[in-house]
Parts: C-alpha cells; structure tokens; sequence
C-alpha cells in the first residue's frame, strides 16, 4: 500500500521459535485431556495453526469471530459475529488471540467463554502491548511483549492487508 513503511520487528525464525515453546507449554499443562483450541478470527488464524500443530494431545478446532477495529483505533465496543460451533461445557478449553492490544477484546471473550462453563481456560496471545492497555488484563500465555505501535503481518492486517506477511512488522506513515 502506498505511503506506508514496514520496518520489521519480529522475524520468521523469532515466531517459529517462541509458538514451539508455547504449544510445548500447552502440552504441558492439558496432555491426556481432549482439548479444544479456539481461534479469534480473522488475526490469530496463523499463529492458531502453528501453534496447534506444536501441541502433542487430542484436540479439536473452533473459531469465533470478533470486531471492534476500524484502520488503526479501537471503537471500544466487541461485537461476536462468529460464535462457537460446539458446547465447550466441561472441556479443556484454550482461547487463541493474535493480540492484545486495549485488552477489552480478551476480557470479552475470557468472560464468554468462562460463560459456557468450561472445566478449564487457558488464554494465550501472540503478542501484548503493555502500554496500550485500557483495563487489567490476564492472558496466561503471551509470545512477545511489543511496543506501543500498530503491527502487521503473520496474520494481522491493517485495512485487511498484509496478513501474508511471513514475520511481524511495524507500520508507519511516511507522509
Ligand atoms: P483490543 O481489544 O484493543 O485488545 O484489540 C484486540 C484486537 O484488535 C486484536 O485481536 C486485533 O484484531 C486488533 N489489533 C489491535 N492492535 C493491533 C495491531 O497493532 N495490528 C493489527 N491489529 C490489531
């Protein structure tokens, strides 16, 4: 896209690297349990397929769909327009974001979640920018704590770009 600059943050191997870990981590902590793992769409759709494939027990795969984004800014307002496809009553439950950014889309979808009565949740992001947050905001298991910038790439978008980007960048104005 015209007039903006990506400078590269986190590189391929950085990512491949750290979501090793963290299905490792998960493993860890569910292993003999029938998991399931439920993605945010559209951001964490790449990482949530790394990352599944770095856990070594039984799983299963949902989505939700979330909005509350226009360009760069938060409209302070999470709306579902995807939901669960299955009960996830009494399972073992692993929420997947790309980000947390204000936070208010995780506490969201920890407390809809934590509706549905699962016998355990685990939230895990890729990245969490410390000084964007709006309220408190747990998440278990965090890949990389970033700046305070918008960021692109391995699944993230701005304006619906630049998802396919292999690694994570920050974007910039030139102008
Ligand atoms: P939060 O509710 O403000 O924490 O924002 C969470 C959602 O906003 C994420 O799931 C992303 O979709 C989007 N988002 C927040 N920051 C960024 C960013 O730097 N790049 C791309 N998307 C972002």
């Amino acid at each position: 896209m015209e007039n903006l600059r990506l400078s590269p943050l986190i590189s391929e191997d950085e990512i491949r690297n750290r979501v090793v870990k963290l299905g490792a981590t998960i493993t860890d902590k569910f292993k003999g349990k029938d998991v399931v793992v439920v993605g945010v769409l559209k951001g964490s759709f790449m990482f949530f397929a790394d990352l599944i494939r770095a856990i070594d027990t039984d799983l299963s795969c949902d989505f939700v769909g979330v909005s509350s984004y226009s360009g760069t800014q938060s409209s302070g307002e999470v709306k579902i327009n995807l939901d669960l496809s299955r009960s996830i009553k009494g399972r073992h439950v692993v929420l997947v974001e790309d980000i947390v950014d204000t936070g208010l889309t995780m506490n969201y979808l920890r407390r809809h979640l934590e509706n549905h009565k699962p016998q355990a949740l685990l939230t895990a992001s890729l990245l969490l920018k410390p000084d964007a947050l709006k309220e408190k905001c747990e998440v278990d298991l965090v890949g990389f704590k970033i700046p305070n910038d918008f960021v692109v790439g391995y699944g993230l978008d701005y304006q619906g770009y630049f998802r396919n980007l292999p690694y994570i960048a920050q974007v910039s104005n030139i102008n």
